[in-house]
């Protein structure tokens, strides 16, 4: 018998073999990403579950102390449900399990960013609009083949940029293939940011 996928969340099965999964930010939920998946790639299927902590009623995928400050034990714990999560609907819907990519917005592209430094096996690929540093691991993983591009915003309040260059450091020294663009923005998401990052997952090979 198949685990149930425990988190609240939306499916919509695509025409080819690839699957993204959608990462809302603070206050978003399940539907918020889904414009931008059909836009990063319109054969895709969408896999999209809502962050489970809530923040003064704001869904969120992971627990913060103040802004920026992460509750690391909550973090941890809930990179590894949502990494379980993910292998529990891969076999649920029979999504091909090499094939996953991870889109993430903020909160989301934080906890996408974590699976990748504890959990390297989940996603192949990842797009992460305005990461930071989640968490340093204490051991490095393997990121060998795998590809993330960063799209960060020059003037975002939320994230410096020196911290966007940080979380590229940090994965290129695991071996990943990063590219990181910045936009001229703030913590928003542009429509330019989809724009690059379409362009680029269109190229990708792996
Ligand atoms: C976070 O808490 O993950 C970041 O501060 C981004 C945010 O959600 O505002």
């Amino acid at each position: 018998m198949s685990l149930q996928p425990d988190f609240i969340h939306e499916f919509i099965v695509g025409k080819s073999a690839r699957t993204l999964v959608l990462l809302h930010g603070t206050g978003g939920n399940e539907r918020d990403l889904i414009p931008v998946g059909h836009e990063l790639d319109s054969g895709a299927s969408l896999l999209s579950p809502r962050g489970k902590v809530l923040e003064n009623g704001m869904p969120r995928f992971f627990r913060r102390l103040a802004e920026g400050a992460f509750d690391l034990e909550d973090l941890k714990a809930r990179t590894h449900e949502l990494a379980d999560f993910v292998i529990s609907a891969a076999d649920h819907y029979k999504i091909d399990n090499r094939n996953i990519i991870a889109v993430g917005y903020s909160n989301g592209a934080n906890i996408a960013a974590s699976v990748f430094l504890l959990r390297p096996e989940i996603f192949a690929a990842a797009i992460l609009f305005r990461a930071m540093v989640p968490l340093v691991p204490q051991t490095k993983p393997d990121l060998n083949a795998k590809h993330i591009w960063i799209g960060a915003g020059a003037y975002d309040p939320i994230v410096p940029s020196s911290n966007a260059k940080e979380l590229v450091a940090l994965l290129r020294s695991a071996g990943a293939d990063v590219t990181i663009r910045f936009f001229q923005s703030g913590h928003e998401l542009t429509p330019a940011d989809v724009d690059d990052a379409r362009e680029w997952l269109t190229h990708l090979r792996y």
